[in-house]
């Protein structure tokens, strides 16, 4: 057993054990949500704002996980995106998103994901060790899985990200906030972005379009007002695919900024989205 675990150095037999957990119950919940959305979605309340939806189906899946957790490590911390906490004994905490991209989810745009990280520490970015990590696209299959310095895979594929583009040749990802206010402002930092760069996605699930870097399908991703549960198995996967992912300023990924990209251009674009108020 784990007594009060340092952030600084976890066995790696531990991070495959997390894995391994981690892996099953991501798989479980991804087929009870794809069942469930064949029985129809709808929206069940509104959360920070009108557009911020969440379904019956995230609360189930969170439970879901929750459970299946508790019962192989009743000891460790969990840290849900629909409310779920419990603090940990064991210096470990399970940071969920049970379903991320549920606004595809809704619409049936088959790009969701259940993103499940364990971290030591407290549930904060600022100070946690991300261990082990799986996001899971239940509708395509894709599995993607990291721990901690065991390097980033999609299924039994070793990740790498890719050879470092000139902004003028790098496709962007990125992601809006559900607040009004906060949108004006990105859409006019859009704006100013879209003509110095390849092209620009908005797909609509943060934990992907981090895995999305780790596994080459675009050169960077950034995006502002991430909640911890987006990003803390999308950031691992990530770094151990190659990626730096970081925030503003030296600082780690966090509700601040979250910029993800090849060691070589995250100054470049760091100060290109300082440019365009990003
Ligand atoms: C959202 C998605 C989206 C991102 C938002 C997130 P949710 O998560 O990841 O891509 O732009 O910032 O809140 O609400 O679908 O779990
Ligand atoms: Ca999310
Ligand atoms: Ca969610």
């Amino acid at each position: 057993m784990i007594e009060r675990m340092s952030a600084a150095s976890p066995p790696a037999d531990l991070s495959s054990e997390l894995l391994s957990l981690a892996r099953a119950i991501a798989l479980e919940t991804g087929r009870m949500v794809v069942e469930a959305r064949r029985g129809g979605v709808e929206v069940a309340d509104r959360k920070s704002s009108p557009v911020d939806v969440v379904t019956q189906v995230d609360r189930d899946a969170e439970q879901l996980i929750r459970t299946r957790l508790a019962e192989v490590r009743p000891r460790d911390g969990f840290f849900g995106e629909e409310g779920a906490r419990e603090p940990s004994e064991s210096g470990i905490t399970w940071v969920v998103d049970p379903i991320d991209g549920t606004v595809n989810f809704l619409y049936g745009i088959p790009h969701y994901a259940i993103s499940i990280a364990a971290v030591a520490g407290e549930p904060d970015p600022q100070s946690w060790r991300a261990l082990a990590a799986v996001v899971v696209n239940p509708v395509t299959g894709e599995l993607f899985t990291a721990t901690a310095g065991g390097g980033a895979y999609l299924g039994a594929q070793k990740l790498a990200i890719r050879a470092p583009a000139p902004l003028a040749e790098s496709l962007i990802a990125t992601g809006f906030a559900y607040s009004e206010k906060t949108r004006l402002e990105q859409g006019a930092a859009i704006a100013r972005l879209l003509p110095r760069v390849r092209d620009i996605r908005r797909m609509g699930t943060a934990s992907l379009d981090l895995c999305a870097v780790a596994s080459g399908r675009v050169d960077a991703y950034f995006e502002r007002t991430l909640s911890p549960w987006d990003h803390a198995a999308g950031a691992l996967i990530a770094t151990e695919a190659g990626a730096r992912v970081s925030g503003f300023d030296g600082r780690r990924a966090d509700h601040l900024m979250t910029l993800a990209a090849h060691p070589d251009s995250v100054e470049a674009l760091e100060a290109v989205l300082r440019d365009i108020g990003a």
